[in-house]
Parts: C-alpha cells; structure tokens; sequence
C-alpha cells in the first residue's frame, strides 16, 4: 500500500506512522484521514505487527490540528460530516486490537491533540507543544477533544484549556496527566520504541484483552466494567499463552508466546 500523506515502517514488530504533509505541519485533510484509516485496518491485520508509534515527520510538527485553510470554505453540513469524519478514524484507531503509543514530537494542536488522546500512550519532547486552540479560531474541538480532553485531565482543566485555547508546553503536559513521559527531542524515538518492545515481550493476546477491558470500561458505570473485565479475564484464560505464561512461571524459565 502506497500513501500520499503518510510514511509507513515496519522493525521488530514495531510499525511507525509519520504523518507528513510537511507544507501545512501535517495538518490533517480528509485525504490524510482516509489514508490513516486505510493504514490502521492494515496495520491491526498485521500479524508481523504488535505495537504502533504514531508521530509527526519533521522536525518541528507531530499535528498541527485539523486543515484550516481545507475547512474554511466548508459549510455547516460539510463540517459536521468533516468533523464525525474524524472522529470515526480516531475512534477506529482507539479500538485497534494493538497498542498505540503517540510520539509528540512538536505542535500538537486542535486535530493534533485529539489525535495524540486517541492514542493508548503519550510520550512527548520536550519541545512538545499541546492545546485547542479552536475557540480562536471561532469554531470548538470537533476530532473527539471535547470528550477525550476532560476524561484524561479532568473537566475544569479540559473547560480552561479549551475556553482560553492557551497551549501548554511539555512539562505542563506532564504535569496534568496528558503525557506519559517527556524525553529530549532526539531521545523520543528511541524510548517509544524502548517502551514498544516491553509491551512486545508480554502475552499479545493478554495485552489486547487489557486495552478493550480498559478502553470500553472506562466508557461504562463501574458494574459494566466489572463484567467486561470479567468477560476478558476468561478469554485471557482461554489462551494457549496463559498454559505458556503460567508454566513458565512455574518452570522458572522465560515465556515463549503462541499469539494464540
Ligand atoms: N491548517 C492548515 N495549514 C496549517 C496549519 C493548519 N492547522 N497549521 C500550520 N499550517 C501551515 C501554515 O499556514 C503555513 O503555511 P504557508 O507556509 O503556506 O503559509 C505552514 O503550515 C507553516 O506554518 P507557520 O508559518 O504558521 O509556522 P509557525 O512555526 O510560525 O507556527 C503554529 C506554527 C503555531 C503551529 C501555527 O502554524 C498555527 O497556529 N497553526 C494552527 C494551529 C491550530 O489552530 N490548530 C487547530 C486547527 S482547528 C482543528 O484542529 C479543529 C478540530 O478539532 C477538528
């Protein structure tokens, strides 16, 4: 499969994703959408595939939200369709069997942002920058931040950062809980990669019933959570890899997984 918009590589059981639309800071289109949705279907059917790294290509830019030039002659019905567009890819994204981990390497603004929280994991550098900048721009978060923003910080700090669209810097980041880790800029790669390859020594299919119980759970009361759990706990122990796992342990000797 061959894109316009995206950079696709493979190591180790790593997929990397560059958005690259270097002339507008990987702004994203609908095309640049499309793309990703094409690349996550294939990617999650992947069986070379465990963990995937979304960044930005350049030096300067992860996303700097959605295209603003490419929505300015939009009318109402072309920017509701534009806007549930986008949640759907990230939707999609936010439910692929394997993991996500965002590597914020710049601007992550407006669409940037909403982006990197569909991800399971943020790391960013430390030149990072992050907000929903919309409000100035006459128009509110419309690729999920309206909803992943308050979750992952907390409402009142969702509603200041997206009423005064002020953008933070990495370390404010961190310090809300937006990211995981912030790393110097020329060492991010190498730790989400790090990070990727202890998620790939774990059981794949333990580490896929984990993200859906804590994806769709969080979404749910706590009784409904409780028995998704519950419902992935026993898929878990239906696997050749919990024989795997736990005769190992017993055996005292490293596991080697089926993905079965
Ligand atoms: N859409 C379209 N083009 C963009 C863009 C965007 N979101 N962000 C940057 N660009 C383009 C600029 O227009 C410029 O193009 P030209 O060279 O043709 O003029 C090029 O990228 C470089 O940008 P700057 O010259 O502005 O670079 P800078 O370093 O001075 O500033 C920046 C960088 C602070 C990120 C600034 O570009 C900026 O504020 N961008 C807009 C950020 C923003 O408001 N994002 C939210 C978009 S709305 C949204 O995302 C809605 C949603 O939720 C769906």
């Amino acid at each position: 499969m061959t894109y316009q918009n995206l950079i696709i590589e493979k190591e180790d059981g790593i997929a990397l994703m560059y958005i690259n639309r270097p002339k507008a800071l990987n702004a994203l289109n609908a095309d640049v959408l499309k793309e990703m949705a094409q690349a996550i279907d294939v990617l999650d059917d992947d069986n070379e595939v465990r963990v995937l790294i979304i960044t930005g290509a350049g030096e300067k830019s992860f996303v700097a939200g959605a295209d603003i030039v490419w929505m300015y002659e939009m009318d109402q019905p072309g920017c509701r369709k534009f806007s549930a567009y986008g949640e759907y890819v990230f939707r999609k994204l936010e439910r692929m069997e394997k993991p996500v981990i965002a590597a914020v390497n710049g601007f992550a603004l407006g669409g940037g942002c909403e982006l990197a929280m569909a991800c399971d994991i943020r790391l960013a550098s430390e030149v990072a920058l992050f907000g929903q900048p919309e409000v100035g721009l006459g128009i509110i978060p419309g690729f999920g931040g309206t909803q992943r923003l308050p979750r992952l910080i907390g409402e009142g700090r969702a509603k200041e950062l997206t009423y005064t669209a002020n953008n933070i810097k990495a370390d404010e980041a961190y310090r809300i809980g937006l990211v995981n880790h912030v790393y110097p800029a020329d060492q991010l790669m190498e730790e989400a990669k790090k990070l990727a390859k202890k998620i790939i020594k774990q059981a794949p299919l333990a580490v896929a019933y984990s993200k859906h119980a804590i994806t769709v759970g969080m979404q749910c009361d706590l009784d409904t959570a409780m028995a998704i759990e519950s419902d992935m706990f026993g898929n878990s122990c239906a696997t050749e890899d919990k024989s795997e796992g736990m005769g190992a342990f017993i055996e005292k000797r490293k596991p080697s997984w089926k993905n079965k």
